[in-house]
């Protein structure tokens, strides 16, 4: 059994999604039941650590047996509970929809972007109760992790030629929907977000990305396309098997990117180019008066 405590800080956070429960690469050297004040995490943290001694934290979002429903993830504890160990810089993969014919199915994307579609039922801020702050969202994700992570597209394998789609990349934006679900689409609704500009579509990004943002912990969300959603007129709408089918090949392929994520964050976030840009940040968003 892997030892409960862990006593050195742990700087890079994964965050695994629909289909990723574990990072295949990493060996675990601990396993952290933590409890915070807002409860208690998805999962136990997993500790791994690199060749060259560099800490990652990897946290199930939905548990590790999957029995936690998007609308119930409780991402207030388990951000709170990676910025208890020193999470400084949070990559978290979700399996999404996709809204455009050229994302396809297994096409990996970093959305720079994101529209709002839950329903204000999840516990989104660290700041209530007598303490009001307004972070600063305007651009919901890190434009240094996903420049990093973009330059890995090449380790994605698979029998058609699968992207991988960013705003460097593609020279546009890339915006995520993120819905309250569980219940997918309709085909109307699925149109409707095309025309907002959405490019995929999940349950998962918020509030996890509001929260990272409080934390002043750097994120970029990595999202791995399942479906065409329900917007296509010659096909079925999505469901569950489509979306397991897929997700089958794309957890090989996160696995592969992340261990090239991992090995060139540690290099990052070693010199302090990644994960201090939102040190200090949340001091000016307060607004109650001291
Ligand atoms: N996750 C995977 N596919 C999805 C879809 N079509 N809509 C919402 N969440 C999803």
């Amino acid at each position: 059994a892997l030892p409960h405590t862990f006593n050195e800080p742990v700087e890079l956070g994964i965050i695994g999604g629909t289909g990723l429960y574990h990072l295949e690469s990493l060996t675990p050297v601990a396993r952290l039941t933590i409890s915070t004040p807002w409860g208690a995490p998805s999962s136990a943290i997993t500790i791994s650590k690199t060749a060259s001694g560099f800490n990652v934290a990897f946290l199930a979002r939905h548990g590790v047996h999957h029995d936690t429903l998007p609308t119930e993830v409780p991402a207030i504890a388990n951000i709170a509970a990676l910025k208890s160990i020193g999470v400084k810089a949070i990559v978290a993969f979700s399996a999404v929809g996709s809204l455009q014919q050229e994302i396809k199915p297994r096409d990996f994307v970093l959305p720079n972007q994101i529209i709002d579609r839950t329903k204000g039922i999840r516990q989104s801020t660290f700041f209530e109760r007598g303490f009001v702050a307004h972070a600063g969202f305007g651009d919901p994700f890190d434009p240094k992790l996903s420049k990093i992570i973009s330059e890995f597209g090449h380790v994605l394998e698979g029998a058609e030629d699968i992207k991988l789609h960013s705003k460097e990349l593609d020279g546009k934006d890339l915006t995520v929907i993120c819905m309250e679900g569980p219940a997918f689409s309709t085909r109307a609704e699925s149109r409707m977000y095309q025309s907002f500009g959405g490019s995929v579509i999940n349950m998962s990004v918020l509030p996890e990305a509001k929260l990272a943002r409080e934390a002043e912990i750097s994120y970029q969300m990595i999202c791995m396309s399942t479906d065409y959603d329900a917007w296509r007129e010659d096909e079925e709408p999505v469901t569950v098997e489509t979306v397991v089918g897929n997700l089958k090949a794309n957890s090989a392929n996160a696995n592969r990117l992340a261990v090239e994520i991992i090995k060139k964050l540690e290099v990052a976030i070693k010199s302090g180019e990644v994960g201090n840009d939102l040190a200090g940040s949340m001091k000016y968003a307060v607004s109650t008066s001291p």
